[in-house]
Order: structure tokens, then C-alpha cells, then sequence
């Protein structure tokens, strides 16, 4: 039965997601009537600069006053797109408040406090879906919290940035270094003027909170991340990176330990072999590789920003609170029932590719295989390179088994105190195997 009463939808946020979001529910609105069983009318549109042009919406609906359009009584969904803490958070409780069910696509605010808005959405009987925080148009949130529902996933291992991902994939298809594929991701408008929540990794931290809350039924914040950027990668890394048969990814990596009594999170740069599917991963693209118990490993691929990528994300999950909304029912809520403690990066279990350059003379390889075996850490191969410049000097290139991060970190440190090392030319951790 098709009910012809709206549902009302209010749009915190125009720009170019927002304005994506309303151009599609106009330019789609049959579509949406019959996949929801009710039409969905734009009842307010606020935003920061009324005077913009803005093609398809009606100057009627634009308010500057986002807090009285959540406050109105009468919206059914609000979708948040503005980013941001505040006055985002505020309005999503707001919202909640007055009986309206919320759409965000804002990662920095439910990495923060995604508890408190779950929490404040269940005490309403209310929705928060936010499938377009994570990774823009790629499914992953919904079959994360319901596809995999039955499941137990043990690992995430995933490429959420697509800045960082151009950037690294400038620097191995050309050998340009960091800065210069940096100004070219600048000039193609994948990079913002200001890099930083990219390049050093915040936004995929983000993310992999976000997904790692979900995916191990824990609560996992922003600051429980381990969070590395990319400024550091240089073109050796990427060489040496090849010379193993590796490409170099900004990975965020979600880990349940192997006793099952903690989880990680962790972002940062690492070597991945080429023959792993996320090597393959291109331009500004995303993936996201996904191990569970019975499903095995599957991997999500996609376009992570831009949008009509995300506003795809953002109606997907408008048409499921609309129907729930009819049906008189609410989606998953949070689920963290295992109470599992995020563990600390040094109890991470990884591997390091370590270069070195050391004194060339009698002693200095078991010099340094004493520091490895000192730390407990194992060698997998070694590499050395005598230099052709007669300075008595050479390269090692050591890349270790898998032991704790902290044991690996404390092996560099104690490197670095030997006489005959001259300099730690790179470390990387080596992961995908
Ligand atoms: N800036 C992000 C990226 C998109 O480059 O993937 C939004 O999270």
C-alpha cells in the first residue's frame, strides 16, 4: 500500500554532497516513492550561504538556521552532511530529540563519539545509519553491521583514502617523490589545500575507528588508532618496495588479536606484495579487504569520495530509515557487547623492512644480527650492497618474520645506537602476506 503522506527529509549541508543528495531525490523521486512505499519530500535545506545559487532546490526550503529545522517536530530524517564536531553533534541530538531519524556521512564525528549518538538514538527509538562515512559509495558499513551479522570477522586490511592512494600510486608508476605527486593530487583536486587530514592519516584513522567498532562488536575511538601519514614515504621506499615484489599502501589495518581478548587499529604506510588484491588498487580508489570465520576473505572496491559516490551512500541509506521508519521499526543500533579493549601499536604483530646503512667492514652483519636476536626478533632475509663511492660503506636491507611492534621498534632504536650503523634509511612495516 503506497501511503501518500511524505516523509520529510531535512538536508543539513548543500555543498557537494548535499547538493548531490537533493538533486537525486528530485531527479529520482518516482523511483524512491516506489522503493520506500511514500513519497520523500525536501522539507529544509540549511545551509551556510543563502545567497549561493543552488540549481533544482527550491529558495523556499534554504534556511541558515539548521537548529530550528531539526527542531521543527515534523521532519522524519535528517541528513547530516556539514562534517565536523560541531555544531554537527548537537544538531544530530537535536534531532533525535524532536522524533526525527538521522543520515550522516560524517566520519570525524562518529569516530568521536559514535557511543553517545547511538546511545541517543536508541533512548528516541530512532535511526542513525552513516554507510557514507566509510569508503563513499562502497557498501561496507550495512554488510558489516547486517550482511555479516552471523559471522565473526577477524581482520580488516584497507585502503579508505583515496588522497593518499593517488599519491602513492604517483609515486610508484613514475618514481616521483612524495612532495611532487603531492602537487599533482593538488592540481587534479584530489588533494584539498590543506593535505593534512590525508597525508597524515586522520581521516582513514577515522574510518578504521568506525569500522572497527562494527566489525568486532567493541567500541573503538578516533584516539585508540594508531595513526602514521605518508609525508616520510620517499621514492627509495617505493624501489625497494619493488625490488621485493611490493607496492607501498596507506593501510588501515583492524586486527582481532589471536587470543581473541583485544583488538587493533592501526593506520599507516606499509608494503604489500603485488600479488595481494589490494596492490591492484589504483588512482583514488578504495578497497577494503574483509577475513571472517565462515566467509572467508572478501574484498569491497569502489570510488571512497566525491559526490555522487557519497550521496549514493547517503540515499542508500535514506530509502532503509524511510521504509523503517513505515514499518514502524529501527535498523542495527550499536553493538558492543564484547566490551573488547583496543591493545596498544606495540602489541601489534607485524613485520618491519628495515634499511640500513653500515660501516662496510669485518663484524658488522653479526653486530647487527646480535641486536635482532638481543630483541627476540627473527630475520627473514638480508640484503647488502657494498657502495661502488670507496666510502666504506654499504647498504642492509633486513626485513624481519612477524614479532610485536614494540620489539621491532625497539630493535630500530637499538640499531641506531651502534657505531658502525650510519643512518636508519627507512623502516616499513610489511603486511598483506
Ligand atoms: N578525503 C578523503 C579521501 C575522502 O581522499 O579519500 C573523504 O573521506
Amino acid at each position: 500500500m503506497m501511503r501518500t503522506r511524505p516523509l520529510k527529509v531535512a538536508l543539513l549541508g548543500c555543498g557537494v554532497v548535499g547538493s548531490e543528495v537533493a538533486r537525486i531525490m528530485t531527479t529520482h523521486a518516482d523511483d524512491l516513492t516506489a522503493r520506500i512505499g511514500a513519497p520523500v519530500e525536501l522539507a529544509g535545506v540549511a545551509v551556510r550561504r543563502p545567497s549561493k545559487a543552488r540549481e533544482g532546490i527550491d529558495p523556499a526550503l534554504i534556511t541558515t538556521d539548521a537548529m530550528a529545522l531539526v527542531k521543527r517536530g515534523d521532519i522524519d530524517v535528517v541528513v547530516e552532511v556539514i562534517g565536523g564536531i560541531e555544531p554537527a553533534r548537537a544538531l544530530i541530538t537535536t534531532a533525535f530529540e524532536h522524533g526525527a531519524s538521522v543520515v550522516s556521512a560524517n566520519k570525524a564525528l562518529l569516530a568521536k563519539d559514535g557511543a553517545a549518538l547511538h546511545a541517543a538514538a536508541q533512548e528516541h527509538g530512532r535511526d542513525l545509519y552513516y554507510e557514507a562515512a566509510v569508503a563513499g559509495a562502497i557498501p561496507l558499513v550495512r554488510p558489516l553491521r547486517e550482511s555479516l551479522a552471523g559471522d565473526k570477522v577477524n581482520r580488516i586490511l584497507g585502503i579508505v583514502n583515496g588522497t593518499t592512494n593517488f599519491i602513492l600510486d604517483k609515486m610508484d608508476t613514475t618514481g616521483a617523490g612524495y612532495s611532487e605527486a603531492l602537487d599533482e593530487a593538488t592540481a587534479l583536486g584530489y588533494a584539498e589545500a590543506d593535505p593534512t587530514a590525508d597525508v597524515e592519516g586522520f581521516d582513514a584513522a577515522a574510518k578504521a575507528a568506525i569500522l572497527a567498532g562494527i566489525a568486532f562488536h567493541t567500541r573503538v575511538r578516533l584516539d585508540d588508532v594508531h595513526r602514521e601519514g605518508l609525508t616520510e614515504v620517499t621514492a627509495a621506499d617505493i624501489a625497494s618496495a619493488k625490488r621485493m615484489g611490493c607496492t607501498v599502501k596507506l593501510l588501515a589495518i583492524c586486527e582481532r588479536a589471536a587470543d581473541g581478548k583485544s583488538v587493533t587499529a592501526r593506520v599507516h604506510p606499509a608494503m604489500i606484495p603485488l600479488s595481494h588484491p589490494l596492490a591492484s588498487v589504483r588512482e583514488a580508489y578504495n578497497a577494503v579487504f574483509v577475513e571472517a570465520d565462515a566467509a572467508g576473505q572478501l574484498m569491497f572496491y569502489g570510488p571512497g569520495a566525491g559526490g555522487s559516490p557519497t550521496a549514493s551512500a547517503v540515499l542508500g541509506d535514506l530509502v532503509a530509515v524511510c521504509r523503517n521508519t513505515l514499518g514502524g521499526a529501527t535498523g542495527p543500533g550499536e553493538s558492543a557487547y564484547t566490551r573488547l579493549p583496543v591493545s596498544p601499536m606495540g602489541d601489534v604483530i607485524t613485520r618491519y623492512h628495515i634499511s640500513l646503512d653500515v660501516a662496510d667492514k669485518p663484524g658488522v652483519l653479526a653486530q647487527v644480527a646480535t641486536v635482532f636476536a638481543e630483541q627476540g626478533v627473527s630475520i627473514d632475509t638480508v640484503r647488502q650492497q657494498g657502495r661502488q663511492d670507496g666510502g666504506g660503506e654499504a647498504s642492509l636491507v633486513v626485513v624481519t618474520h612477524r614479532a610485536p611492534d614494540a620489539a621491532l621498534s625497539g630493535t630500530v632504536e637499538a640499531l641506531r645506537k651502534l657505531d658502525t650503523v650510519r643512518g636508519v634509511a627507512s623502516i616499513m612495516r610489511v603486511e598483506g602476506e
